[in-house]
C-alpha cells in the first residue's frame, strides 16, 4: 500500500507520521515544492521508526512527481493556510492553482489513485479537482467532516462531562465556519440521545463552538490546526487501505442525494477499498434540512469564484 502526501507543511507531516504509526502502509511519500523540506520530514520522521515501532518506509521528494508512481492514495495538503481573522474561502485565489497543479500531477503518474483533498476551501478544491482531472467520483474525497466530527465530539463530551469514548457525533455539510450542520439530532452518549443529558440550549452552544472550531485554533495559534486535520486525515485512508467499510461525512459530488446536484458536500459515506463506496441517505430533521441547503448554496456561491 503506497500512500502520497502532498504538502510537507504541518498537516501533512502530521499526516504521514499518523499513517507510519498505525503501521498499515508499506510505504510513505512526502512531496513538497521547498528544497529539502520534504526529504528532511521524512528523515526525522523515519527517526522515529524504532521509537514507535512503525516499519512503514517514508521517503520525501523535491517536486519529482516520478516519486509519487502507482501511489494507492494521494493525499493534497499543499497550498496556505489561513490566518486569525480569515475564512477558508478567502484562500481559493492562491490555493486553487496549487490544487489543479497537484492533482493533474498526481494522476500523470498513478492513473489509478484515490486522491484525498484536505486543502482549503475544500469542498470547492474537492468540486475543483472533479473538473481538473478524469478520475470516477467514488475515487475523489474531500476531507473535512471527519475532523469537524472529531471537534464536535471534543465540545459535547466537555459539555456531558463524558469521555470522549462514550460519545458519537457527525457534522455534515460545507467545511465552513457557517456551512457545517452539526447533527445533534443524531448525536448520543453511549446509544442514548445526547438530548437526554443536554438542555437545547447547551446543544445550541455546542454547534456553534463546533463551527468555529478551526477559527477558534487559527486565533490561538496563529494559524490553521494540524494535528486533528492530520489525524482525521489518517483515518479515511486507512479505511481505504484496509477496506474498512467505515462510515465518515467526506465531501464529494453529489448528484441528486440529498436534493443536491454539481456540487462536493459533506455526506455520510461508507469508505472502503474503492474510495467512496455508497452515499449514506440519513434521515433530517427539517432545521438540518434548511441548513444543509443553506450550505449548500454557500459551497456553490465559493465554486462560483473558480475559473474553470
Ligand atoms: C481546520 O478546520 C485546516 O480546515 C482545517 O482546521
Amino acid at each position: 500500500m503506497k500512500v502520497t502526501v502532498v504538502g510537507a507543511g504541518a498537516v501533512g507531516a502530521s499526516c504521514a507520521e499518523y499513517i507510519a504509526i498505525k503501521n498499515f502502509a508499506s510505504e510513505v511519500v512526502i512531496l513538497d515544492i521547498k528544497e529539502g523540506y520534504a526529504e528532511g520530514k521524512a528523515m526525522d520522521l523515519m527517526q522515529c521508526a524504532s521509537l514507535n515501532g512503525f516499519d512503514t518506509k517514508i521517503t520525501g521528494s523535491t517536486s519529482d512527481y516520478s516519486k509519487t508512481a502507482n501511489s494507492d492514495i494521494c493525499v493534497i495538503t499543499s497550498g496556505i493556510p489561513r490566518k486569525p481573522g480569515m475564512t477558508r474561502e478567502e484562500l481559493i485565489g492562491i490555493n486553487a492553482g496549487i490544487v489543479k497543479t497537484v492533482s493533474s500531477s498526481l494522476v500523470a503518474h498513478s492513473p489509478n489513485t484515490i486522491i484525498i483533498v484536505v486543502s482549503n476551501p475544500m469542498d470547492t478544491m474537492t468540486y475543483l479537482v472533479h473538473k481538473t482531472i478524469d478520475l470516477p467520483k467514488n475515487r475523489i474525497i474531500g476531507m473535512g467532516g471527519a475532523l469537524d466530527s472529531a471537534r464536535f465530539k471534543y465540545r459535547l463530551a466537555e459539555a456531558l462531562e463524558a469521555p470522549i469514548s462514550d460519545v458519537d457525533g457527525m457534522v455534515i455539510g460545507g467545511h465552513s465556519d457557517k456551512g457545517m450542520v452539526p447533527l445533534t439530532s443524531h448525536a448520543t452518549r453511549n446509544s442514548i440521545k445526547v438530548s437526554e443529558f443536554l438542555s437545547e440550549e447547551r446543544l445550541n452552544q455546542v454547534a456553534a463552538d463546533t463551527k468555529v472550531g478551526g477559527a477558534t485554533l487559527t486565533k490561538l495559534l496563529g494559524t490553521s490546526a494540524w494535528y486533528a486535520p492530520g489525524a482525521a486525515v489518517s483515518g479515511l485512508v486507512q479505511a481505504i487501505a484496509c477496506d474498512q467499510k467505515k462510515i465518515f461525512p467526506c465531501s464529494t459530488l453529489l448528484d441528486g442525494e440529498y436534493g443536491l446536484s454539481d456540487l462536493c458536500i459533506g455526506v455520510p459515506v461508507i469508505l472502503g477499498r474503492n474510495g467512496i463506496e455508497q452515499i449514506v441517505d440519513v434521515p433530517l430533521s427539517n432545521a438540518e434540512k434548511a441548513h444543509m441547503t443553506e450550505s449548500a448554496e454557500g459551497v456553490k456561491k465559493t465554486n462560483g469564484l473558480l475559473e474553470l
